[in-house]
């Protein structure tokens, strides 16, 4: 945890109630990987987000709602107090930056890596390398460490493509099982981080509602064991 909690920061500006728990999630990926450690604290969500509509999900709980956002939007919802907690890839929170929430779980799901990707054999372009990504200010810090100016174009998505069609000469991106790089002819170049998903809680909920929210803290962090055990054994010695 980044610090004891405190009043500082964006609060409870918020919609998320005065009292129970509003936890934000992304569809997909971090839905469904997250749904068994929730189990494990005996949350279950009343909807499936993605056959509902439904942006605001109650569960078995009455004191705790999930709302569905996009990936990159979690961080803020939860800076600002919309919601009490949330889970966040790592690459989104890097992305985010700041210290306006904490960050007291790695959950251990949605694992891979953020790489700098390329065409194998390219010659280094005459003037600056221009690298294409979602992630801007990762990839100017990356660089920046190493003392290299490079041009960032933004994208939203595809990155692959980029240096297919010599808009950019490298990109950085996410890579796990490496088959989007190869099936584009790309191959990793260098590592920057890994990434896992990371429960994020708001500064002002954690002082607030400490109670509520470490309990859950607790219950989450023995789900990620039990998983992570779980996956050990399985494996063998
Ligand atoms: P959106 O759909 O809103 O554009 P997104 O595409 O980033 O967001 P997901 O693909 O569900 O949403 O990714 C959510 C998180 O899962 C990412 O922030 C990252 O931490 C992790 N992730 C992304 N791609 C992979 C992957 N191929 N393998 C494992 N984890 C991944
Ligand atoms: C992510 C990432 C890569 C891919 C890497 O995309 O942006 O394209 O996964 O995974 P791999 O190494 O196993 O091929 P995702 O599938 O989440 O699609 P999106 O980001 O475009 O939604």
């Amino acid at each position: 945890m980044s610090g004891g909690p405190t009043n500082s920061g964006h609060g409870m500006a918020g919609a998320a109630a005065p009292t129970g728990l509003t936890i934000a999630l992304s569809k997909g990926r971090i839905f469904r990987e997250t749904l068994p450690l929730l189990a494990h604290a005996e949350i279950l969500p009343a909807d499936d987000p993605e056959t509902s509509r439904k942006l605001v999900l109650d569960t078995n709980l009455p004191d705790v709602k999930l709302v569905v956002i996009r990936a990159a939007d979690v961080p803020t919802f939860v800076e600002y107090g919309a919601a009490d907690m949330g889970v966040a890839g790592k690459d989104v929170l890097m992305e985010h930056g700041g210290d306006g929430l904490y960050e007291p779980l790695d959950l251990g799901i949605a694992r891979c890596r953020m790489m700098v990707a390329g065409p194998p054999c390219s010659a280094p372009p005459g003037g600056r390398l221009r690298i294409a990504t979602k992630y801007v200010e990762t990839t100017r810090c990356h660089y920046a460490a190493h003392g290299q100016q490079v041009e960032i174009i933004k994208l939203y998505g595809s990155m692959e493509l980029a240096p297919l069609v010599g808009l950019a000469d490298r990109i950085v991106d996410l890579v796990d099982t490496g088959n989007t790089l190869r099936a584009n002819g790309l191959k990793p170049l260098e590592h920057i981080a890994d990434i896992s998903s990371r429960l994020v809680v708001n500064k002002a909920s954690m002082k607030m509602k400490h109670a509520r929210v470490k309990q859950l803290i607790d219950l989450l962090a023995e789900a990620v064991q039990r998983s992570a055990a779980a996956k050990a054994a399985e494996k063998g010695p």
